[in-house]
């Protein structure tokens, strides 16, 4: 075979090597080149046992699961994708329907032609400019001139080599979200996946796979029905694929259209913290939006977690003035203020004042804002009450099948996104409230998962595809319409946290469930890929709400720390010391939150430990570090900061002076002490700053 130079996709730490010969597909082995570290791709035929092609077709001979599944018009399955040729490209743009990553820098496109079905395919491999980190994306367009459709179609297929990965995958349910897990897969398939409309809080698109001494990140940049599998085979290869589920999938492709997978992003390191740190940088500098970037969010008191669904103007109004005192920013008013609504059984879809309860919502807001703070509120766009006016004028808006009787969550319904007039309907509705509050932050939340789905205009194959692109055609309309309102993501807790919606919200509600044990294990999971400032966290009141657990006020916002910090309490009921720590913490956050929001967080113990977590926020010139270190274990644990400057001298704790070096030696120990109060979070946290002199 002839020996050609390999192209090269170069990120900063990593790079991508291919090798084309001849017209053999380009195929990866896993074999390190010298002086690279990362995927290599090599040029030999994919029968090959040790080379892996970058797309698999059904029908072939390779029967690991297929990246690629196409229903011919005639009814057949098999693929018949040969490769023709690739371009080299500097910042490839796509004009795809779904949320794509920014500062793209070099990459490669391969093109493939199916003469059967008269198809051809890109797959798009880019780099990002001074960021490490690859994207994937595949689009298929119809060249012929009948239908076919397409059953599966991975953004991204590795196939690597190794003896029993481990993946690391994070699950969980309501107020467990994100729970981090290794499975080491010593043969079969384990698949990631969610079916039920959302990214959901069941598996995260996130995943971690360790092969061989590497490990590879994956994430998908979009909400909705996902699946990453890995596969092991007898001949130790190991098939990563990772897109759309393929799950009741099934679009159609009429000529001349095209189809596009949602973009994959993958990280290379030889760590899992590598992964993390990696991932913190390309969601902050290519999906955020960068009008967030850099920007502080207001501390925020929220008033659902205080309240609930039983308030009246007064009460809010009091909540707002204690808070201000406190030093609050914003003030959030969450569900209940709209139609008849007292509990979660009406009035979604009604997206107008209930006056009874407010007092009229525009005063409302005119009266926190004369206190000197932002005005917020709550909505749940998506969503329908069949007790609604909504729904009485227009059942045929939900998500239903007609003569069926719906499944209901929450005592509710889904609106049908994918019909234009429903996708109006939720621009304009929340127009009317920006509009009509001139609120500066809005909760968009989406508190049940897909049930009967049907239409009578398309195949139900597409329905959650179609759901997702006018979902992200909403968000992108709104938060261009209203670029200086910050939209926070919400569903039922953390259960749409992905890089879809953080392509439009710069911040997602992690969870419903403020228990600082239980966050810490959440916010750990969602740390693994997501940066701080996209998770937010709020300080609860104790006993907390969900869990019935005590814990000491020091310790909630020790861990409300770990992402974008805020209140969800009654802040008239605060005893007065509980008031007097919060006015200083709100203090501590004044002064903090430009050292925080602008570092970088780095986890310093192992993702494997359950009982101890150990962080590091390192400012941008490495000059000062906060140490973040929350333990259920009894017993001193020394931890060395990273990034020190051995011969340098640093401040610590304000008040003690340590060399560089020592503290890479002894480092500092820290205590776990633990409080032995029986229903307490038998939980110990300690902050501490260094200062270089
Ligand atoms: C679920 C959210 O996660 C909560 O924060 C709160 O907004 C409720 N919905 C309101 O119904």
């Amino acid at each position: 075979m002839k020996e050609q130079k390999p192209l090269v996709v170069s990120s900063l730490r990593s790079s991508l090597l291919f090798s084309i010969d001849g017209k053999d597909a380009p195929t990866l082995s896993t074999t390190k080149v010298q002086n690279y570290k990362g995927i290599t791709f090599s040029s030999a035929s994919s029968n090959d046992q040790n080379t892996h092609p970058l797309i698999s077709q059904f029908g072939r001979m390779d029967y690991l699961l297929p990246s690629l599944l196409i229903e011919a018009e005639d009814g057949s399955y098999s693929g018949r994708f040969v490769f023709q040729h690739y371009e080299e490209t500097d910042s490839f743009s796509s004009p795809s329907p779904l949320p794509a990553s920014r500062r793209k820098g070099k990459g490669i496109s391969f093109y493939y032609v199916d003469d059967h079905i008269h198809a051809t395919l890109v797959l798009n491999i880019s780099s990002f400019l001074g960021i490490e980190g690859y994207s994937f994306s595949v689009s298929v367009k119809n060249c012929g001139k009948k239908p076919f459709c397409i059953r599966k179609l991975s953004s991204l297929q590795l196939d690597l080599y190794g003896d029993s990965p481990e993946v690391y995958s994070l699950d969980g349910a309501w107020a467990r979200e994100r729970t981090l897990h290794k499975t080491v897969l010593n043969g079969g398939r384990m698949e990631i996946d969610s079916r039920c409309g959302a990214s959901s809080s069941f598996h995260n698109p996130l995943s971690v796979t360790k092969v061989g001494d590497l490990f590879y990140g994956i994430n998908l940049i979009y909400s909705g029905n996902h699946k990453t599998s890995i596969e092991v085979d007898s001949f130790s290869r190991v098939r990563i694929e990772s897109g759309l589920n393929d799950f009741e999938f099934g679009y159609t492709l009429n000529p001349q259209d095209t189809f596009y997978s949602p973009e994959a992003l993958l990280e290379v390191s030889d760590t899992m913290e590598g992964i993390s740190s990696s991932f913190e940088k390309l969601v902050n500098n290519a999906i955020l939006p960068p009008r967030f970037k850099d920007a502080i969010p207001p501390i925020l008191f929220n008033s659902w977690e205080g309240v609930y669904f039983s308030f009246d103007k007064e009460k809010i109004l009091s909540m707002a003035k204690e808070a201000k005192d406190l030093g609050a920013e914003l003030f959030v008013l969450d569900d209940g203020w709209f139609g008849h609504r007292e509990d979660d059984s009406s009035s979604l879809g009604d997206w107008y004042d209930n006056e009874k309860k407010t007092g009229g919502i525009a005063s409302l807001a005119n009266s926190i804002r004369d206190m000197g703070m932002g005005f917020g509120i709550w909505m749940e766009p998506e969503s329908i009450s069949e007790d609604s006016d909504l729904y009485r004028k227009h059942p045929e808006y939900a998500m239903t099948i007609p003569k069926l009787e719906p499944d209901r969550q929450r005592n509710q319904l889904l609106l049908d996104l994918t019909k234009k007039e429903v996708l109006d309907y939720v621009i304009e509705s929340v127009s009317g409230i920006l509009d009509l509050t001139k609120a500066t932050y809005l909760k968009w939340d989406y508190n049940r998962n897909f049930s009967d789905i049907y239409s009578s205009s398309f195949p139900l194959g597409e329905y959650g595809y179609r759901y997702m692109v006018n979902l992200y055609k909403a968000m992108d309309v709104l938060t261009k319409k209203y670029p200086d309102v910050l939209f926070e993501g919400c569903a039922g807790g953390g259960s749409r946290f992905d890089l879809g919606i953080l392509s439009y919200f710069p911040q997602i509600w992690a969870s419903d469930n403020t228990d600082p044990l239980s966050r810490l294990s959440i916010q750990k999971g969602t740390l693994l890929g997501y940066p701080p400032s996209t998770i937010t966290c709020h300080v609860s009141s104790s006993p907390n709400g969900n869990t019935h657990r005590t814990s000491l006020l020091s310790d909630r916002f020790a861990v409300a720390l770990l992402g974008n910090a805020g209140y969800e309490l009654d802040p008239t009921k605060l005893s007065l010391s509980d008031r007097k720590e919060i006015k200083e913490q709100i203090c501590f956050l004044k002064r903090e939150r430009q050292f925080l929001h602008s570092s970088s967080l780095y986890r310093l113990n192992s993702f494997e430990d359950k009982e101890t977590d150990i962080y590091e926020f390192l400012s941008p010139d490495n000059k000062r570090i906060l140490l973040l270190f929350a333990t259920t274990k009894e017993g001193k644990i020394p931890v060395s900061p990273l990034f020190l400057d051995p011969s340098g001298t640093y401040l610590v704790a304000g008040n003690k002076e340590m060399s560089g070096k020592d503290l890479m030696g002894k480092g500092i120990l820290f205590d776990g002490k633990i409080p032995k109060d029986g229903n307490s979070c038998h939980l110990k946290t300690r902050l501490v700053f260094l200062q270089k002199k």
